[in-house]
């Protein structure tokens, strides 16, 4: 138990020394987890507080939309980021409820004749509540953003028809 924790820290440390991009604004991010293919997908203006995530998914994260409040309290729309396959679930934040971890799986997408997908996903709140959508593939590999600290406010990836890898934006000293 103690050594799967420190191993997982360890990655979560590797992963932050290595990927995360702390800016001005208390903004990092964690990932790409996934393919070093597709489209490049980002956000514009800063986000501060998450909304609402929509997960369009079967077998596999199809699109990933999103909404999000900036610094001024203006709300954003970000997505669809992917294909039109799959179904759309929706899950809300209720005030003061945060995103604080999200995990996955990427790997083949035999279906579609893919190398490498996200194909599930999970996001956990600040409420204990799970959100589990896509569906993990036998020889997936598992990826795993939790915080100690802040609270995950927007993602960016790399999508054309499907979602191929996905990162996690995170703010630092919210919460
Ligand atoms: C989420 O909130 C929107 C309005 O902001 C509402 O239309 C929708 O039904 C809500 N969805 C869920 C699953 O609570």
């Amino acid at each position: 138990m103690l050594g799967q924790l420190l191993g997982a820290l360890a990655t979560i440390l590797i992963v932050l020394a290595s990927q995360a991009s702390p800016s001005p604004d208390g903004l990092a991010q964690i990932g790409m987890f996934g393919a070093n293919t597709g489209t490049t997908r980002n956000i514009d203006v800063a986000p501060v507080v998450l909304k609402s995530v929509t997960v369009r998914s079967i077998d596999t994260i199809d699109a990933i939309t999103f909404v999000y409040l900036d610094g001024n309290g203006k709300e954003h729309k970000v997505g669809p980021w992917g294909g039109t396959l799959g179904y759309d679930h929706t899950f809300n934040l209720t005030t003061n409820e945060y995103v604080k971890e999200v995990s996955g799986t990427y790997g083949p997408f035999p279906t579609q004749k893919l190398p490498l997908t996200v194909n599930s996903l999970i996001f956990v709140t600040s409420r204990g509540i799970r959100y589990a959508f896509g569906t993990p593939g036998a020889s997936d590999t598992k990826f795993n953003v939790p915080l100690e600290k802040g609270s995950i406010v927007g993602f960016s990836a790399r999508a054309d028809n499907f979602v191929l890898p996905l990162a996690s934006t995170f703010a630092r000293n919210m919460h």
